[in-house]
C-alpha cells in the first residue's frame, strides 16, 4: 500500500468522520472510582494494565524526578480523565501526543487528550514529572516517610500519590517495572525481581519487576543504605530481604525474624494453598513509624516492630496478606476484613503451632476480655466505616468471626475454604458478599446469620450465638494465651 497526498481540508474532514455519530457521548472519567469510603480515591473511564516507572532520587534533598508511562484501555467513550497524584507535572502525552493537563481536586491531574478516545481504546500514557515528595500533602497528611539516609512509600490505603500517577485504588490492579536511580552506595529497594543494575556517572540504577497483578497501594519504594540478602525457601520460592544498616539495637531480632520469611511462606502454603508470587520477602528501612505493611512480594516492617526481640507474629501476618489481600484484594475498602480478619487469624494459627495458645483459647480471650458495653463490639469488622478501618476490632473481631466460621462449619470445610478461597479468586478481587457466598458452597450450609451476627452487628454476640464458637470458658476469665502480648502489639505499633 502506498501513502497518498490529501488535502488538508480533506483530512479534517476525515478526521471528523472518524469520530462516531455520538460524539457527544463522550464525557469526563470519574474524578473517583467510586469506593463510599473515599469518594476521591482512584478514578473513572480507563483501566490500567502496566506502570514503567523510570526514577532518579536523590536522599539529601528529597528530590525525585521521572518517567511514568501507563500502559491502559477506555472503559468508556472518554474526553477527559484523571490521575491520582501530587508532585509537579512537566508533561503528558497520550499514545504519543502532547495532551494538556491541570490539577483539580486534593490530588487529581486532570488529562485532556488532543483527540476524544472511544471505548476500548488501549492508550499510552506518559507523565514527566519531578518534585520534593516531602513538601506535598493531601487532605492534610503525607505518608511519604524520609529517613536519615533516604525515603519510604509505604502506606494504606494511600501511598502512591507521592512518588507516582495512577488510578489509585485497588479495583485497577496492574504489573509493574520500577526503575530508579540512586546515589552510588544507596540502595532502592521495591516489589518482585530484581532485574538487574548499572551504575554510571556516580549513580546507580535498580531494575525492579512485579509480574503479577498488583495494588497501588502494595506497591512500594524505599531508598536508603541497605544489606541485601537472597535466598529460596524449601518449597522453591525466591526470597529477597533488605535491611537498613543502621538498624542499630534492633539490627539482630528484625534479622532474625525476616530471615524466616521463605520457611513461613512454605508453612502458610500448607492452609492457603501455593505462593501467588514470583519472589517474597520483606524490608526493614530506619523509620520511624510504628507499623508493618503487606506491599506485595516485599513487605514493609518497621523497625519498632522487632524492638522486644525477635517477631515471627508480624511475619506470618504481613505473609498472610499475599494471599488474603494482595493475591485477593477487596473491592472496595469496606472489605477490610477479608484482609486483616485472616491475617489476624494467621497469627493465631502459628500460636498453635508454636504451642503459645490455639485459635480457640484466643478466640475465647478476645471475647471475655472485652464486656458488652465496651466500644470494640460497636465496630463492625465488615463494614467499619473509613475511620475505624484498622481498629484493633477489625483484627480481633475479625479474627474472632473467622474461628466462629470454623466452629459453624468445622474444621474440613473450614480449611477447604481458606485454601480454595485464594485459588478461586487468583489475582483478582472480592468483597465479604462473595466470601460469604463461597463458603456456603463449599460447606453446603447456610451462613448468613452467622455473618451478620460476627461482622455486621454493633453488639457482643449474646451467648447462644458465642456458643457457636464454643466459647466455653467465655464467663470464666480464660488465662491469657503466651503469644497474646506479641499479637497484640502488631496493633498497636500501628498507629506509630
Ligand atoms: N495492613 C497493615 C497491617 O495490618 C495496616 C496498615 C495500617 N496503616 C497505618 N498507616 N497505620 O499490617
Ligand atoms: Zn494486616
Amino acid at each position: 500500500m502506498h501513502r497518498r497526498l490529501i488535502a488538508p481540508g480533506a483530512l479534517a474532514a476525515s478526521l471528523l468522520l472518524a469520530i462516531p455519530a455520538s460524539a457527544a457521548s463522550y464525557s469526563p472519567g470519574a474524578p473517583g472510582i467510586g469506593d463510599p469510603y473515599y469518594p476521591a480515591y482512584g478514578n473513572g473511564g480507563y483501566d490500567v494494565s502496566h506502570y514503567d516507572l523510570r526514577l532518579k532520587y536523590q536522599p539529601q534533598t528529597d528530590e525525585l524526578e521521572g518517567t511514568a508511562t501507563l500502559l491502559a484501555t477506555t472503559t468508556q467513550d472518554l474526553s477527559r480523565f484523571d490521575l491520582d497524584f501530587l508532585l509537579d507535572v512537566s508533561e503528558v502525552r497520550v499514545n504519543g501526543a502532547k495532551a494538556s493537563f491541570a490539577t483539580s481536586g486534593r490530588h487529581e491531574l486532570e488529562i485532556t487528550p488532543a483527540k476524544p478516545l472511544p471505548k476500548g481504546t488501549p492508550i499510552t500514557v506518559v507523565v514527566r514529572y519531578s518534585g520534593v515528595p516531602s513538601t506535598k500533602s493531601a487532605y492534610g497528611f503525607s505518608t511519604w516517610h524520609r529517613t536519615p539516609d533516604g525515603a519510604v512509600a509505604a502506606d494504606e490505603p494511600e501511598a502512591a500519590w507521592w512518588w507516582y500517577p495512577s488510578n489509585d485504588h485497588p479495583l485497577d490492579k496492574a504489573t509493574y517495572d520500577v526503575s530508579v536511580a540512586v546515589p552510588d552506595g544507596t540502595q532502592a529497594i521495591s516489589n518482585g525481581t530484581l532485574q538487574s543494575t548499572s551504575s554510571r556517572l556516580g549513580w546507580t540504577r535498580y531494575n525492579w519487576r512485579s509480574n503479577k497483578p498488583q495494588a497501588t497501594y502494595l506497591t512500594t519504594l524505599a531508598v536508603g543504605r541497605f544489606d541485601i540478602t537472597t535466598g529460596t525457601s524449601e518449597g522453591g520460592v525466591p526470597v529477597v530481604n533488605a535491611y537498613s544498616k543502621d538498624l542499630g539495637d534492633n539490627d539482630g531480632a528484625a534479622r532474625a525474624s525476616v530471615e524466616r520469611t521463605g520457611e513461613l511462606v512454605d508453612w502458610l502454603s500448607g492452609y492457603f494453598g501455593p505462593y501467588p508470587f514470583s519472589s517474597a520477602g520483606g524490608y526493614v528501612p530506619n523509620t520511624t513509624t510504628g507499623y508493618a505493611l503487606e506491599t506485595q512480594t516485599r513487605v514493609y516492617y518497621s523497625p519498632k516492630q522487632f524492638a522486644n526481640g525477635s517477631n515471627t507474629s508480624v511475619v506470618v501476618h504481613e505473609l498472610a496478606h499475599q494471599w488474603y489481600g494482595d493475591d485477593v484484594s477487596l473491592k472496595g475498602w469496606k472489605d477490610i476484613w477479608i484482609n486483616e480478619g485472616f491475617a489476624r487469624y494467621a497469627q493465631w494459627l502459628w500460636s498453635e503451632h508454636e504451642g503459645e495458645g490455639t485459635a480457640q483459647e484466643l478466640a475465647d480471650y478476645v471475647y471475655a476480655s472485652h464486656p458488652a458495653d465496651d466500644a470494640f463490639w460497636t465496630v463492625k469488622p465488615g463494614d467499619p466505616g473509613p475511620d475505624n478501618q484498622f481498629d484493633i476490632a477489625v483484627y480481633d473481631r475479625g479474627a474472632l468471626a473467622v474461628q466462629a466460621l470454623r466452629n459453624e462449619v468445622g474444621d474440613d470445610a473450614f480449611f477447604a475454604i481458606l485454601k480454595g478461597w485464594p485459588k478461586d479468586h487468583a489475582y483478582g478481587n472480592a468483597s465479604v458478599g462473595d466470601f460469604q457466598k463461597y463458603a456456603e458452597q463449599v460447606s453446603g450450609k447456610p451462613l448468613a446469620a452467622l455473618f451478620d451476627t460476627w461482622l455486621f452487628q454493633p453488639t457482643k454476640p449474646a451467648a447462644p450465638a458465642a456458643r457457636t464458637v464454643s466459647i466455653a470458658k467465655a464467663s470464666a476469665a480464660p488465662a491469657q494465651p503466651k503469644s497474646w502480648k506479641r499479637i497484640a502489639a502488631t496493633n498497636d505499633l500501628h498507629a506509630g
